[in-house]
């Protein structure tokens, strides 16, 4: 029987360490599905074009091809922020919406992380977990990351994206960042990695057995 683990969770929660890890621990597929957002906008500002082009944003959604992202660029913080203007936009939404199913639509299952994986692009997900933690804790742990890759990273001005970021997602009309209502809420902001992965893979499992 496939078996699909649906992840979101606001900015830097730790959702897609959780996702790949549990991917690998039960050895499905893994799709980031921020990367198809980051892309978009990637590919606007590569064109010179601007981020609230609607219909350039959703060409550019239309034509993204999984196998052509440059990861180390896409996840700069300057990205991250660009991703939440397109994402806000319903027709870009609907333009991703194929390719994300399609995904998880594959025999075995899949794991996705996102914003509206759970409400919106897998509602009938076999596990719904949605990974949180108090912001400072979020822009803390993403300085570290930002630092790990090499960009300068400045803890208050991080803080203050990954706020602004949050509010951005949470008011939008089109799929806001929210639990759905059958979601488990893992709440990380005390636990290290270790700890937040055995904490989601007991949730994944018990959903695993009783189908939630
Ligand atoms: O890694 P981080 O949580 O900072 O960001 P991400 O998951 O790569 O997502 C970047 C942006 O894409 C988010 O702030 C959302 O605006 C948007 N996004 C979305 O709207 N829906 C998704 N399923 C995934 C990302």
């Amino acid at each position: 029987m496939s078996f699909v683990i649906a992840i979101d969770g606001p900015a830097a929660s730790g959702k897609g360490t959780l996702a790949r890890r549990l991917a690998a621990h039960f050895g499905l597929p893994h799709l980031d599905t921020g990367l198809l957002y980051r892309a978009t906008a990637c590919a606007l500002l590569d064109e010179g074009l601007r981020l609230d082009d609607v219909e350039a944003a959703v060409a550019a959604a239309r034509s993204l091809s999984l196998v052509d992202f440059d990861e180390s660029r896409l996840r700069a913080r300057d990205m991250g922020e660009a991703a939440s203007v397109v994402a806000a936009m319903p027709a870009v939404r609907a333009a991703l919406i194929d390719m994300q199913r399609g995904f998880a639509s594959r025999p075995e299952g899949a794991v996705l992380d996102g914003r509206d994986i759970g409400t919106v692009i897998c509602p009938d997900a076999t596990v719904k977990i949605f990974v949180t933690a108090a912001p400072e804790t979020r822009a803390q742990r993403r300085a570290l990351e930002l630092a790990r890759a090499g960009e300068a990273a400045d803890y208050a001005a991080i803080l203050e994206d990954v706020r602004k970021r949050d509010a951005r997602d949470s008011a939008r009309s089109a799929a806001p960042l929210k639990p759905a209502a059958d979601a488990v809420t893992l709440d990380t902001t005390d636990l290290d990695i270790e700890e937040a992965f055995a904490a989601a893979l007991a949730i994944a499992e018990k959903g695993r057995v009783t189908g939630r």
